[in-house]
């Protein structure tokens, strides 16, 4: 299983929505005779990459890290294709959170007499993300500040306080993630390209959101930024909403108080298969989601330099990560260490 869960990772982050999943099948004097892992963007499963090369007449065990679906999706379901070749034990580690497969794959196998159990790891957090995105119908979110000395958050005139390790570790974040997040002002300020620029990895970057109630931009954001990214506004101005359409993905949510509640974007980035989303600042927008308790996990970049000129703090969040003991999700990188710092 130990193996399984090794196999698991090298597509970790690259199969799309479905989880990466790695799977072992063994002779029974334990024996490798296969191995397999979710290919890129998804599909085939785990199961049917290891199952390709069986030998169908010789008794077999498979170990699986996820539980095997049995539902017709894009592909056919994985317990089909474990009985039709003939495999005799099915350990796996993990039940699926996935409503349309939770224990169904289980008891798809019991009822067709393979013998199935669950099989304990000590990969414990392997699935956590996709298991609660899963439970709360939201993705899990993971945010990340930048911020100096004295806690600011931005620098006039000058475009990074912060250095070049600081930028690969946000953009190893944008690989991690499938889907990032940024407001109005870091949008119309920065013209961020939020893309994952590390090379091999390019081809994993997350899909773009942006706040922007009332659809505000500068001629430059349309021919920088391509018809994929999404933007999330509460514009009731049809000629407006026309014209942007060609250029983006709108998606109309209610306001309330000039604020759309952040829960139902969240939803909505779900819905589109999302699971794990990046906040990427700046304060206000991370701010408003943080007051809802929506952050799972902060990334708090420290540089050793004192900016002074600067409206943007980062006070209120640092304190509210302390005070709602959201501590043991905290992650602080210090910029003077010489090795990035991740507890
Ligand atoms: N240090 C860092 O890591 C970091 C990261 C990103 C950005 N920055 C810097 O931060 C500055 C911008 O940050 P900021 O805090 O001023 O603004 P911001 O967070 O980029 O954008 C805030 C604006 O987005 C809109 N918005 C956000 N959430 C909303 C919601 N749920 N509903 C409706 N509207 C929502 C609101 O715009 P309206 O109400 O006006 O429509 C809000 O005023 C820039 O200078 C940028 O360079 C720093």
């Amino acid at each position: 299983m130990e193996l399984a869960f090794k196999l698991a990772q090298i597509n970790l982050y690259k199969t799309a929505e479905n989880p990466s999943v790695g799977c072992v099948v063994t002779d029974f004097n334990n024996k490798i005779l296969s191995t397999g892992f979710t290919s890129e963007s998804g599909r085939p499963h785990a199961e049917k990459n290891a199952l390709l090369r069986v030998p169908i007449n010789e008794r077999k065990r498979i170990f699986i890290t996820l539980e095997p679906c049995s539902h017709y999706g894009k592909t056919p379901p994985c317990v089909k294709n474990i009985k039709e070749k003939k495999v005799n034990e099915v350990y796996f580690s993990y039940y699926d959170k996935n409503p349309i497969v939770y224990k169904k794959g289980f008891n798809f196998l019991k009822k067709n007499k393979i013998r199935t159990s669950i099989e304990k790891t000590n990969f414990k957090d392997f699935y956590d993300k996709y298991n609660f995105a899963l439970q709360h119908q939201t993705p899990y979110v993971s945010a990340k500040l930048a911020i100096t000395k004295n806690l600011n958050t931005s620098v006039p005139d000058k475009k990074y306080f912060t250095n070049i390790k600081s930028l690969k570790f946000s953009h190893l974040l944008r690989y991690f993630n499938d889907s990032i997040l940024i407001g109005k002002n870091t949008f119309l300020k920065d013209f961020p390209k939020l893309n994952c620029r590390i090379e091999g990895l390019n081809n994993f970057s997350p899909k773009i959101f942006v706040i922007n109630k009332n659809l505000d931009f500068y001629l430059k954001h349309l021919s920088l930024y391509s018809k994929k990214i999404y933007i999330i506004h509460s514009c009731e101005n049809f000629t407006k909403v026309k014209k942007l359409k060609k250029y983006f993905n709108l998606i109309k949510l209610k306001s309330r108080n000039k604020i759309i509640c952040p829960n139902d974007i969240l939803k909505c980035i779900f819905k589109l298969g999302l699971k794990r989303l990046l906040i990427e600042g700046g304060v206000k927008t991370l701010e408003i989601f943080q007051k809802q308790n929506l952050v799972n996990k902060f990334y708090f970049i420290k540089s050793q330099k004192n900016i002074k000129k600067s409206h943007q703090s980062a006070k209120f969040l640092i304190n509210s990560a302390f005070n709602k003991n959201l501590n043991k999700y905290r992650v602080d990188i210090n910029l003077d260490d010489n090795e990035l710092f991740i507890n």
